[in-house]
This record gives structure tokens, sequence and C-alpha cells, in this order.
């Protein structure tokens, strides 16, 4: 492709035809039929924006905090599994693309690089660490104990994810991990999910699953993750105002409005349509973010107006990875900024706290998908 890319789609579209078939399948997926993967999407334009005019927008400030922590603007990397199938340096070139714009990266559990590499690559970065309960807790425990001795400053716990999502192209190639590569955080074959290891005629990370993770947790066991370590939690994969109540209850100090990138209970709606009643439901007691279908600036306006204290992009980080490795994901963190910088300006906006609930309705006329 040799014309400037300019969007994040313009990426996604380099990505496709760049990367091998199983692993563009294996990121681009949503589960079985795509309905929510679209809709994630498709759901941010009919939220229409209502500026205010003739508000001197001639200097702005995208920064806000995260847990407390400074960054540069409400747009972080969430995380997303396996980042060295896109480009040899994975994760720790994204964790180095978020130092230098003052973003924060969550980090996979599953990443293919480990949580002290991540740490090494960029000591002053934000990080945050996604955890999956695995059916061995002390195992989960020293993930957590890693986490935060290497300096990571909070805990997004995964809450959607009892058993994976059926993604058909992924049962189709029957995904797995490139023989070069495997799960840095873990030592054994099994849990390292190693080429090496048999996963039948299905997605070998569904089987991963499967195997390892535990679907027996419940709401007790935020209290008993609040008893191994003294970082804030934060729950992921929060789609109704009664979960959210009851994670607020249990002394979460945030929630991740998430459907985990329309791969898991597809048909679920899109992040942005359950985002309001959410954030009423919490009422300010904590933090509330999104993730799914950011692609845009006017994206994070809406989510921001819409009661979002930030967002989370995992998709279009990948994709700028796949790019250029850091430089990539520096060009797509930037976009998203000056799209976002333009879209608060347009809308009469100096800062994020000018960002009212009023900038947006919800477009009654557009029918829904
Ligand atoms: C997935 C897991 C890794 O969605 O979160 O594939």
């Amino acid at each position: 492709m040799s014309e400037k890319l300019i969007t994040v789609d313009d990426f996604e579209q380099y990505a496709k035809t760049f990367l091998k078939k199983s692993v563009f399948d294996y990121y681009w997926s949503g589960a079985d039929d795509q309905q929510t993967l679209l809709d994630n999407v498709a759901a941010f334009s009919r939220w229409r924006l209502y500026p205010r005019v003739l508000r001197d927008v001639s200097v702005t400030d995208l920064s806000t905090t995260i847990l407390g922590q400074r960054v540069s603007m409400p747009i972080c990397v969430g995380a997303t599994a396996m980042q060295r199938m896109a480009h040899p340096d994975g994760e720790t070139a994204t964790v180095k693309a978020c130092r230098s714009l003052g973003v924060g990266m969550m980090l996979s559990s599953w990443a293919t690089s480990s949580i002290e590499e991540v740490a090494e690559a960029a000591p002053d970065s934000l990080r945050w660490m996604q955890l999956y309960i695995y059916k061995d807790r002390n195992l989960t425990r020293t993930l957590v104990q890693r986490a935060e001795r290497s300096g990571y400053k909070g805990i997004f716990l995964t809450v959607d994810t009892p058993y994976l999502g059926r993604r058909l192209e992924d049962v189709r190639n029957k995904f797995q991990l490139p023989p070069h590569l495997r799960m840095k955080n873990f030592d054994s074959e099994d849990l390292a999910f190693s080429s090496k290891k048999a996963y039948g005629d299905n997605s070998g990370l569904a089987v991963y699953v499967a195997q390892a993770i535990d679907a027996s947790i419940k709401w007790d066991d935020i209290e008993w993750l609040k008893g191994i370590t003294s970082l804030p939690i934060v729950v992921k994969g929060i789609l109704r105002a009664e979960d959210a109540m009851e994670a607020v209850k249990r002394g979460v100090s945030g929630i991740l409005v998430s459907n985990h990138g329309a791969r898991q209970l597809d048909g679920v709606p899109a992040t942005i349509d359950v985002l309001s009643e959410i954030v009423e439901a919490v009422d300010g007691k904590v933090e509330v973010y999104l993730d799914g279908g950011i692609r845009k600036g006017t994206d994070v306006l809406k989510a921001l107006a819409l009661g979002a204290r930030a967002v989370f992009v995992g998709r279009p980080a990948l994709w700028g990875l796949a790019y250029k490795g850091e430089e990539g994901v520096k060009e797509v963190l930037n976009i998203l900024m000056e799209e976002f910088q333009l879209a608060m300006s347009l809308a009469g906006c100096c800062n994020v706290n000018e960002i009212k609930r009023s900038l947006v309705r919800e477009d009654r006329f557009s029918s829904k998908m």
C-alpha cells in the first residue's frame, strides 16, 4: 500500500493484506454471526452530536486521570492477547508507543512478552494487568504478585469469559500460536499455549480456556482477589446496571463496560448503547470506562459525553503493530488523538470536563441493525 494511512480503518485494511490469514482472523473476529461485532462500530453512528459554538477553543487540554494516574488523553490501549503474532516486538513495542504518547497500556495475561519484559521495556510507563482467574489459584496469585512487583497500577479482571466464545474462523483454522511463540507468563507447555500440544479439531484457544480457566468464579472471588493484592481492581466485561452496582458493592475501583470486542456472547448490545444506564447506576461511586468499536475521535467524544472516563482500544493498536511495530502503534494513537482533539474543539469543549451528557442524543430515526 503506497498511500498514506490516515484512519484506523486504513490500518485495518493494511493488516488484512499483510497478516497471515489465521492471525488476522483471530484478531478481527467476533463470536458466532458477528452481530455484536458489527454493531459495536455501527452503534456510534446512531448517536448524534449537538455542538456548542463561540466558546474559544484555541487552547485545549485532552488530559485526564485513570485511577489517579495522569494520562495525556482519555484513550488507552486495552488488553489483546499474543501481540507477537502481529509484530516480532509485540507487547514491548506497544508499551513503548503508549509511553511516548503518555497513555496507559493494559497487558493481557496471555501476552507473548512477560509481565517483567514489558515493564523493563518502558519502566516509567503506565501499565495495568489484565487477569484471568485460573483453576490453579496459586498460579493466579503469582501473576498478580508479579504485576504488583513490576509496577503495574491496577488489575483488570475479565469477568465475561468462563469459556471462550465461539469464533468460527478460529474453529475452522484450528487456531494455535505459531511454533516460535508462547504465552510468556507461563513456564509449562500446557499453560504457555504451546503449539507442541494437541488441541484437536477446534480453536486451540477454546480448548485451552476450558482446560485452564476457572468457570466457577463468582462475586465472592472479588473478595479473594482483594485479599491477595493492594492494587485497585477493575471489572472488565460489565453490560448491565445490576452487575455494575454489585461490583461497586464488592469494592472494585472501576468498571470497564465491555463485550470483549464482541468475542464472547454474540447478540449482546453495543457497549456505547448500554454505557449511560451503567453510568447512572454507578452514580459516580467508581470510574467507568468503555471499550468496543472505538475507531474515530468522534467515538471517543460520544463515549465521554455518555459518562465514560476513558476508552480503551484493542484492535486498532494491533493494526498499528502489524504495520510498523512501535511506530505503527504511535501512528494509530496519534490519529485518534488528533481526531479526538478536533472533535472536542468543534463541539465547543476545551477540556474533558466540558464534555457533557447534553452533547449527544440517540438518533431515534435511524433504524437499528
Ligand atoms: C480473546 C481473549 C484472549 O478474546 O481475550 O481471544
